[in-house]
Formats: structure tokens, C-alpha cells, sequence
């Protein structure tokens, strides 16, 4: 038995692979087109394991990824793979429209002809499981109750309405060829080895950087915030024991204004890390212009999970914020790596193409 993982390289999925291979003993191939995004340094520490096998590839190259999973057999599918970044897809949404919606789409494909060619008890197991995001349900009002999976699908930036396209197709498989398929859609991540685009480790970056922390217009948009480990723990439940056709939410009941989040982040660095001068980190605060149709608002309801499946995150965003500034503050390489672009030339070392 073996599972699958798209995207394992990026920040969820290298989390996600990580965590799965210390908890379980059930193999994984990691598939990762190594984007900007895909970073092999994350996953270093599972170099010689014999659990564990890369390879470099596209979900929408079809002839490779129907070879491999001829080769492969997995008995699941988890897709992480996607362009996840608002602000990119504001400046270039092709490649989101690309990977989000076609590159699914191929994936889809390919997966559906796996599971027709399988035996009843190899379909009866067989599981594909979407990472999808709050984000397809559109902004909050103030007061809104917070998302539940019935909230009607309102996405409002291309990287949203592409994760929405691509939940939407996942859902035609399930009613239309029976493909046993599960989504999730979850909350803000932050933790370690997310790439330094995102507003946690930006704010971290910048501050030790000595340069500004952008605050995008007021800073009081509010984003529900869940620590990685929590989410990776979530979607190993919905494998396990979710019902096929069905979606759920994952959050942290941990909704923050980004005026809050940087203020924490910059406390934390005045303790640990006491800026030279002795002035705070927060004089490096910095309201910038807005994002163009900046979602006000993001809240999940985590209730269906936790009754249906029993999941509940382990960390406060108080105790998960903690882990992750010290995991900043303690690996400067991977950091420095990231700035310069030397974290790509991992592939090059450390990567022998076995599978094409
Ligand atoms: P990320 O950008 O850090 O990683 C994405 C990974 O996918 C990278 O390793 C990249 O190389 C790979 N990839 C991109 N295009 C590919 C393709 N065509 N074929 C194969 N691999 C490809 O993203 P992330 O933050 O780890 O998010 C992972 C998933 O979780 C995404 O689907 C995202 O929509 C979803 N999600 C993210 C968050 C969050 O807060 N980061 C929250 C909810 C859901
Ligand atoms: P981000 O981490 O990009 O995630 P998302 O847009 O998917 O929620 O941004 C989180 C919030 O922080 C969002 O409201 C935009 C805001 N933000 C800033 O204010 N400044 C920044 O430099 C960044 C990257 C984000």
C-alpha cells in the first residue's frame, strides 16, 4: 500500500509528508513540479528513507502521471499541488488557471481511469482527496456566521475562483463516475517552511531584515489562522474516516485581525531577539496600499470535523505562533537559501530522475 501526495514539496505538503512518514509506516510518493514554491531542502531530513520516493513532475502531464500511477499503484491521491499565492494571481493568473483548474482537470483524468481499471476491493479503499480553501466562499461580513460546507461558493481573486473551478470538478467525478473523492477546505496555515511570500513569515523576514512590515490598507481584514501540523492531522482523519462525496471544513477558531498577527509576531522578536538599537520591531510597521478586492473576512466552522470525525486542533495560535518564530529564528540556512534562489539547486544535487 502507498499514497500519493501532489505538492509535496511546498509548504502543507512537505509538512504533510513529513508528519504522515513519523506517524505511520505506509509509504508515500511525492510528485512536485518544483515551482518557486516547491523546495526539496523542506524535506531533507527523509533523505535514505525507504518509505519515501520524489519525483519531479506535473499533475496536467498526462501520458507521465497515467505511467505512474500504472507503476505506483497508490491506494489514495492527495492533492496539494496549486499556484497558492493571492498576490501572484493578481499580477499573473494564468499559471493558476494552468495548474489550479487544467493541470486538476488532466489529474482527475488519469485517476479516473486508475480506479476503473481496479478490482472491487482496490475501489473500495481507493480515496482522492482534495485540498481546496475557505477562500472559494468569498468575504464575511462582520457579524457573519463563519463558513460551514454549505456556505454558497463566492470566490473573489483568481487564485480563489481557480481552487473554486477545481472543487467543482472534484464534485462532477463523485456524481458522475463515482470516483471516491473527499475535499477539504481549510483556514490560513502558518509553520514552519512556508515561503516567505505569506504574511507570517514575510512579517518575520522583513523585521530581522531591518525593512518595512507591510500592512495592506487598515490591517483589520481578519483571517482564521491554523497551525500546519493541525491541518496535516485533519486531512489524515478525513482519509481515514471521511465519507466519500462529502467536504469539510478545518479551522482553528482562531479568527485575527493582520493588525494582531504582526503585533504578536513583533513581541515575540522583541524578547528573543532584541533589535540592536533597542527600539521595537514595530517601528518598522508600514500601511501600504490595499490589496485590489481584498477579502474582508474569513471564518471557518469547524463543527462538522470535529463531531463527524473527532478532529480538533492541538495548538493555540498563541502556542503554534511560538513554534514557528523559533523555527524561523533557528534555520537562518533555510532561510538565506530561500533569498538567494540557492534552495534550487537541490534539485541538482541531491535529485537522480529514476521514474521517466
Ligand atoms: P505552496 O505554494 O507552498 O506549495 C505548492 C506546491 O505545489 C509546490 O511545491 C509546487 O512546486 C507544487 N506545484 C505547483 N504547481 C504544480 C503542478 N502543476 N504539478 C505538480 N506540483 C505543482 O502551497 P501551500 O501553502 O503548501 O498549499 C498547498 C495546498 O493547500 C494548495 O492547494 C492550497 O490551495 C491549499 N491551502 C493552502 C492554505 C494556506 O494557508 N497556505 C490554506 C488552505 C488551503
Ligand atoms: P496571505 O498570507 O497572502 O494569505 P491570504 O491572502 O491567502 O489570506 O495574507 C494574509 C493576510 O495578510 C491578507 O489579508 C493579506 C494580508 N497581508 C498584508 O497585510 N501584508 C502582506 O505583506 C501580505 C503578504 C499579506
Amino acid at each position: 500500500m502507498t499514497v500519493l501526495v501532489t505538492g509535496g514539496a511546498g509548504f502543507i505538503g512537505s509538512n504533510f509528508v513529513i508528519d504522515w512518514l513519523a506517524e505511520r509506516s505506509e509509504p508515500v510518493i511525492n510528485l512536485d513540479k518544483l515551482t518557486y514554491a516547491g523546495n526539496l531542502e523542506n524535506l531533507a531530513e527523509l533523505r535514505g528513507d525507504p518509505r519515501y520516493v520524489f519525483i519531479r513532475g506535473d499533475i496536467g502531464e498526462r501520458p507521465f502521471i497515467e505511467r505512474l500511477l500504472r507503476k505506483h499503484t497508490p491506494r489514495a491521491v492527495i492533492n496539494f499541488a496549486a499556484e497558492s499565492h493571492v498576490d501572484r494571481s493578481i499580477h499573473g493568473p494564468g499559471d493558476f488557471i494552468q495548474t489550479n483548474i487544467v493541470g486538476a482537470f488532466n489529474l482527475l483524468e488519469c485517476v479516473r481511469a486508475h480506479f476503473s481499471a481496479m478490482d472491487e476491493t482496490a475501489r473500495s479503499r481507493f480515496r482522492f482527496l482534495h485540498v481546496s480553501t475557505d477562500e472559494v466562499y468569498g468575504s464575511l461580513d462582520a457579524n457573519a456566521p463563519a463558513f460551514s460546507e454549505t456556505h454558497r461558493y463566492q470566490p473573489n481573486s483568481p487564485y480563489s475562483a481557480s481552487k473554486a473551478a477545481s472543487d467543482h470538478l472534484v464534485r462532477a467525478y463523485h456524481h458522475t463516475y463515482g470516483l471516491p473523492v473527499l475535499t477539504t477546505h481549510c483556514s490560513n496555515n502558518y509553520g514552519p517552511c512556508q515561503f516567505p511570500e505569506k504574511l507570517i513569515p514575510l512579517i518575520i523576514v522583513n523585521a530581522l531584515a531591518g525593512k518595512h512590515l507591510p500592512i495592506y490598507g487598515d490591517g483589520m481584514q481578519i483571517r482564521d489562522w491554523l497551525y500546519v501540523s493541525d491541518h496535516c492531522a485533519a486531512i489524515r482523519r478525513v482519509l481515514d474516516a471521511g465519507t466519500p462525496g462529502e467536504t469539510y471544513n478545518i479551522g482553528g477558531w482562531s479568527e485575527k485581525p493582520n493588525l494582531d498577527i504582526v503585533h504578536a509576531i513583533v513581541d515575540l522578536l522583541d524578547e528573543w531577539r532584541p533589535r540592536a538599537d533597542g527600539q521595537s520591531y514595530g517601528e518598522q510597521i508600514a500601511h501600504v496600499a490595499d490589496r485590489p478586492g481584498h477579502d474582508r473576512r474569513y471564518a471557518i466552522d469547524a463543527g462538522k470535523i470535529e463531531r463527524e470525525l473527532s478532529w480538533r486542533p492541538a495548538e493555540t495560535f498563541a502556542s503554534g505562533l511560538r513554534k514557528t518564530v523559533r523555527w524561523y529564528l533557528d534555520h537562518p540556512d533555510w532561510l538565506a537559501n530561500v533569498q538567494s534562489g540557492a534552495y534550487r539547486d537541490w534539485l541538482e544535487k541531491n535529485y537522480v530522475d529514476m521514474d521517466r
